[in-house]
Parts: structure tokens; sequence; C-alpha cells
């Protein structure tokens, strides 16, 4: 038995309100590549930042190019072990929320109600207005970019339409923001899943569960900046321990 995953369990066990906090990592056993590991999105091609986006038509032509190239994947993807096994603490009444970098819509698949689901970094599942809010389906936007090349305005404003994903540079949702907080500060077990913990404001949530008292959990394939301050850390794949320790799926 791997001390660990006893210990994990030991500490689920003692924990009256956890919190589950996931990134790209938790999506790579359904097929979806993270972003910094050594096979990760950014090895491949670089971020395109808000400003950019913003800034200039082609760069927004390259924004919905990629948008579309990588769909299939996104829509393709099912909730694997790691996600069946957070639904589980949900649904069991040990976690009381999963406060997410993901976009991929996948713990609600799993079974997680929406109202416990905190998306940090937005949903690729839909594209809005940055001006009105307007929001646009992605079939329609896939048709007429396909057919002639269209970077969708908006027909109700005219604003500049985009994933409802947050880029670089681009301000945080506020109402996610202070959900994600005050879940944070009422816990005694903040877990997280599958994140390389370099990307602030996200990052802060970690550091500020810890601070404020809760026990801290890292499970990660690779090192992480926070491994130094958390109580427990386990450099292994998220769908084998999760599996183990919160068992039954
Ligand atoms: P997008 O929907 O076009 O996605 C960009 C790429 O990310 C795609 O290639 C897609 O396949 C991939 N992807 C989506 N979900 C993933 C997941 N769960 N795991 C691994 N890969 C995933 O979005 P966009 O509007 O071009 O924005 C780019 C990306 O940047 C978004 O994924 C967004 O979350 C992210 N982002 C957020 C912040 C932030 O911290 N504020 C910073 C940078 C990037
Ligand atoms: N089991 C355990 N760990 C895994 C697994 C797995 N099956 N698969 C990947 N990992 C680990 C990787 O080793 C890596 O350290 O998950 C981590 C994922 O880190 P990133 O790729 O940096 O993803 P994330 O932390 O979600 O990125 C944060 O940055 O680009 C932006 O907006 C994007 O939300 C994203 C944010």
């Amino acid at each position: 038995a791997d001390p660990g995953i006893a210990a994990l369990r030991e500490m689920i066990a003692a924990a009256r309100r956890a919190v589950v906090f996931t990134g790209a990592g938790i999506s790579t056993e359904s097929g979806i590549p993270d972003f910094r590991s050594p096979t990760g999105i950014w090895t491949q091609m670089r971020p395109i930042y808000f400003q950019e986006f913003v800034g200039s038509p082609e760069m927004r032509r390259e924004a919905w190019r990629r948008k579309f190239a990588s769909d299939p994947v996104l829509r393709a993807a099912r909730p694997n072990r790691g996600h069946r096994a957070v639904a589980r603490l949900v649904s069991m009444g040990k976690a009381s929320a999963v406060i997410t970098q993901n976009i991929d819509g996948l713990h609600q698949a799993s079974g997680v109600p929406a109202d416990k689901v905190i998306e940090l970094h937005g949903n690729s599942t839909y594209a809005h207005c940055l001006e009105c809010g307007e929001r646009y389906e992605l079939d329609a936007l896939r048709e007429a970019f396909e057919r002639d090349g269209d970077v969708p305005d908006c027909g109700a404003c005219g604003g500049l339409v985009k994933t409802a994903t947050v880029s670089f540079g681009q301000a945080m949702p506020e109402a996610a923001m202070i959900r994600a907080e005050a879940e944070t500060r009422a816990c005694d077990l903040f877990l997280v899943l599958g994140s390389s913990l370099v990307v602030y404001p996200a990052a802060g949530f970690p550091e500020m569960a810890k601070r404020n008292g809760a026990r801290l959990v890292i499970v990660n394939n690779e090192e992480t900046p926070l491994d130094d301050i958390a109580d427990l850390v386990i450099h292994r794949g998220i769908g084998e321990v999760m599996g183990t320790v919160v068992g039954n799926n």
C-alpha cells in the first residue's frame, strides 16, 4: 500500500468540508492535452493574449481557427475516473464545491451539479459579445467561418465576439472569483488535482486555503511551486490515485 494513498484517505475521512481545485491535468486522461507538461498545448503554440485578440483582426482569425480546430477533441471527451471520484466526493457531501481552471465542462458531465462548479477561466462551449454579453452558439459561427472566413461581430451592438473563455490579460469573472474565495475560506481540506499552479490569480486559492488553516493536498504528475507548503504531495496519475482513494468507480 502506498503511504500517500493511505494518508489521503485519512485526510478525506477527517475533513468536514473539502474543496476540490482542478487544472488541465484532470482532463488529460479524457484525451484533452494540458498546457505545460512536455506534450502540452503551450509547447506547440504560443497563447493569444486578450489585447492581441481585441487589437488585431488577424489574431482574431487565428483564435477562431484554433478554436474550431480543437473543438472536435473537446466535444468527444468524456469524464474519466478522476472526474467521477470528484463527483462522488460532492454527492457524498464531503466536498462543497469544485473550483476549476478548465473550460471543458467535464465536471458537470460527470454529475457535479452546475451550481457547485466554479469556472475561473470560463467555458468554451459557447461565445459571447465582449461589449453587450449577447450569447452566440458555436455551430452557427463555425459555419460562417468555414464558408466565408467570417470572424464574428455582434449582430446586436457590433462588438467583438469571443469564446466565453478567459485569455491571458483578460479580466477574471467577478462572481466566480468571489464564490471561489468564500469556498476557500470555509474549507478545512483543499485538494488540488492536475494543475501546475503557475497561473495567477487561480494559484492564489491553494495559498489562501493554507494560510487560512486548511490542509493542502496536491496530486500532480510533476512538481509544483506549492509542493513545499502542502501537507501531502502525491506525484502520480489522478485517475489512479483518486479512483483508489474514493473507490467505487
Ligand atoms: P479555446 O477554447 O480556443 O481553447 C484554447 C486551447 O485550449 C484549445 O486548443 C483547446 O483544445 C485547449 N483546451 C481547452 N480546454 C482544455 C483543457 N481542459 N485542458 C487542456 N486543454 C484545453 O480558448 P481561447 O479563448 O483561445 O483561450 C485560450 C485558453 O487560454 C483557454 O483554454 C483559457 O482557459 C486559457 N487561459 C486562461 C487564462 C487565465 O489565467 N486567465 C490565461 C491563459 C489562458
Ligand atoms: N495525473 C496527474 N497529473 C497530471 C495528469 C494526470 N493524469 N496529467 C497532467 N498532469 C499534470 C501535469 O504534470 C501538469 O503539471 O497536470 C499539470 C497541468 O498543468 P498545466 O498544463 O499548466 O494546466 P493548468 O494548471 O490547468 O493551467 C492553468 O493556464 O494556460 C492557462 O488558462 C489555462 O487554465 C489554464 C491555466
